[in-house]
């Protein structure tokens, strides 16, 4: 297990999966999110069997809160398109609990990754794709110090128009001028 100062990222288990299900049946969570049909407990169980092909760096982690002395699932951050050689991965979050929305467990949760990213996996560039239309997560990851480096122009359609998708990176060079700042 992963631990930060509230939060903590854990391995994802089977038993996890009726918590994807609603989070991303949630049309308020799913709107960032490339999803666009309902998701059954099958859709799911399919997923994570495929998930659990890939790489085990690939494998998402569950993020967790502490409750009344109990760990909470709201959420999980995972890694895709990983490539070694140039030590460069695309990064996603979900916070599906959004009643924990606007509470820093993103922005705990994303630096707590980078760290894992950058000093564990010895990756060198992550980077991520964000609609346009989604001013809290582009907030967050400008916050962890990920910047614009280009926009796919009407790459998504969603809700009866096409919307740009902006392409965001960190380098770790960039990450390290940050320090200590974070921790
Ligand atoms: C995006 C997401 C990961 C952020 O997690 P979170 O726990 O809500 O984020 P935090 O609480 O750490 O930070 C939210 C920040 O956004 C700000 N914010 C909220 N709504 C905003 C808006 N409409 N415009 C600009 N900023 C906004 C908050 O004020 C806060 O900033 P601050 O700490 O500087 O005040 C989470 O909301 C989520 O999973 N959403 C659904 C899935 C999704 O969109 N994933 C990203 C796909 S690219």
């Amino acid at each position: 297990m992963i631990f930060g100062k509230r939060i903590r990222l854990r391995a994802i288990e089977r038993s996890d999966l009726p918590f994807f299900v609603n989070w991303l049946n949630d049309p308020q969570v799913r709107e960032g999110l490339s999803i666009f049909l309902p998701l059954s407990n099958y859709g799911e169980e399919r997923w994570f069997e495929m998930t659990m092909q890939t790489p085990a760096e690939e494998h998402p982690l569950i993020i967790e809160v502490k409750k009344d002395n109990q760990w909470i699932a709201i959420g999980d951050i995972s890694l895709r398109n990983l490539d070694w050689r140039n030590r460069s991965a695309e990064l996603g979050i979900l916070i599906g609990e959004k009643c924990y929305w606007d509470q820093g467990y993103g922005t705990e949760a994303l630096n707590l990754f980078l760290l894992h990213c950058f000093e564990t996996l010895n990756l060198r560039r992550i980077f991520l794709q964000v609609f346009e239309d989604n001013p809290r997560a582009i907030h967050v990851y400008q916050k962890c110090g990920f910047v614009q480096e280009g926009i796919l122009r009407e790459a998504v359609y969603y809700k009866g128009k096409y919307l740009n998708v902006i392409v965001m990176a960190i380098l770790k060079a960039d990450w390290k001028l940050r320090g200590d700042v974070l921790f």
